[in-house]
């Protein structure tokens, strides 16, 4: 499964360090080289002789110590591995990461790597359950890594919990199957998509907002549909739905927000799609307290928020846009409006009076309105097969487009 991989395996301080042993054999079982590099604290539990003789390369484990003087030990291991796994990744390395700290051989090597990172967390179950661990693996996830969940089961502190280093074959399974998906080739390979997704939330006070009934799930599948086209997709999300593997994500709460997201995405963006119901209005002010309970009516003053997809259209260069009208009515009209008035290359319109389609169900039914072409209606079906159409269509687009 694994055939002619080039693997990276970076060994960080933790009892599960002996367990990284015998995943070194899966991998190399599996037909992959194994290099490997280790903390000194992993060196304290299994030696790196251990992993040396496993398989048959030099163990890395100080920066300073250059066996071959042509080249930079670190350096040359981030550049050699397809992957990079990181078994079992301790609280404090996964810190480390996320700060961009570089400190020793693994860090370094971790820092200098283009390759894609996969992260196996093994550790007790408070480290793992802290805050700071919880907000850099997400850190670490929205920059692309991989984060296996870790087994729950009996810890080697004598009680249960969350935090054992999975088994290996889960782990084996994990890597192919996300590497498979990160090497893809098809007609968006090299493109870069932007999608959002969900329904922003805007802000009257700490704790009340304004929203909408969007789920995000049709801006997920399309965001998938990319991936497995090949693209480098990075979600933009106002939506608490899990992001899937294989891209990066920027959570987003306010139209504000993911205005700001987009713009800063937009320049080295080929493809955006605006999947998102973004709200046209926002409280005019919002409130840092929560607002008390007063006699009489309460007024709140909306402000116009910015129209992501009509200021993207004005910036334009050679992105191709892809917008959403959510209509009740006078589809077809308001549908071709928002084409030219956003400048956009198709716009998907859907009728979310329907019950099956639209917001917040797994199906939907569109019509796609094209620059470059005749108008196509898909019927009702399931969001992901949408979302696989939706992207044929705008790659053909796209080829006229040039
Ligand atoms: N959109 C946006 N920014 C906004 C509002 C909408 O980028 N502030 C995008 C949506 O993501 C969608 C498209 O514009 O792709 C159409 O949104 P829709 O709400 O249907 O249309 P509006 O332009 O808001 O017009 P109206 O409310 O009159 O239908």
């Amino acid at each position: 499964m694994l055939d002619g991989k080039k693997i990276a395996l970076y060994v960080t301080g933790g009892i599960a360090v002996y367990k990284a042993a015998d995943l070194a054999r899966s991998f190399i079982k599996e037909g992959a080289e194994v290099k490997v590099a280790m903390t000194k604290s992993a060196a304290q539990f299994v030696s790196p002789l251990t992993f040396q003789i496993l398989t048959k390369n030099a163990v890395m484990t100080n920066t300073f110590e250059e066996t071959e003087p042509e080249v930079v030990n670190h350096i040359h291991l981030a550049d050699w591995a397809d992957a990079a796994v990181i078994a079992p990744a301790t609280a404090n390395t996964i810190a480390k990461l996320a700060n961009g700290l570089a400190d020793n051989f693994v860090t370094s090597a971790l820092l200098a790597t283009t390759a894609p990172i996969f992260v196996v967390p093994a550790m007790n179950k408070n480290m793992y359950e802290h805050p700071a661990t919880t907000n850099n693996l997400a850190l670490l996830k929205e920059r692309g890594a991989y984060i296996m969940n870790p087994d729950t089961g009996f810890l080697a502190e004598g009680y249960e919990g969350k935090g054992r280093f999975p088994e290996k074959e889960r782990i084996v399974k994990e890597l192919t199957g996300w590497l498979k998906q990160e090497q893809v080739s098809g007609p968006l390979s090299g493109k870069r998509v932007t999608v959002t997704a969900g329904g922003t939330k805007e802000r009257i006070d700490p704790v009340r907002y304004i929203t909408n009934d969007s789920s995000g799930k049709m801006g997920y599948r399309l965001a998938e549909a990319a991936r497995d086209l090949g693209a480098t997709v990075r979600l933009i999300t106002a939506s608490s739905l899990p992001v899937p593997n294989g891209m990066e994500s920027v959570a987003v709460e306010s139209a504000q927000d993911m205005y700001e997201a987009v713009s800063e995405a937009f320049d080295s963006t080929d493809v955006l799609i605006m999947a998102a119901a973004v709200s046209d209005y926002t409280p005019a002010k919002s409130s840092n307290q929560k607002i008390k309970k007063n006699t009489g009516n309460l007024i709140i003053e909306m402000a116009q928020t910015k129209d992501i997809l009509k200021e993207m259209g004005q910036q334009k260069t050679d992105q191709f846009l892809i917008g959403f009208a959510a209509e009740t009515q006078n589809i077809e009209e308001y549908a071709q409006r928002k084409l030219k008035e956003k400048n956009a290359d198709m716009i998907v319109a859907n009728d979310v009076s329907k019950e099956d389609a639209g917001f917040n169900v797994d199906t939907n039914e569109v019509h796609l309105y094209r620059k470059e072409g005749e108008t196509i209606y898909l019927p009702l079906a399931d969001k992901k097969e949408i979302a696989e159409k939706i992207l044929q269509y705008a790659v053909e687009d796209m080829k006229k487009e040039g």
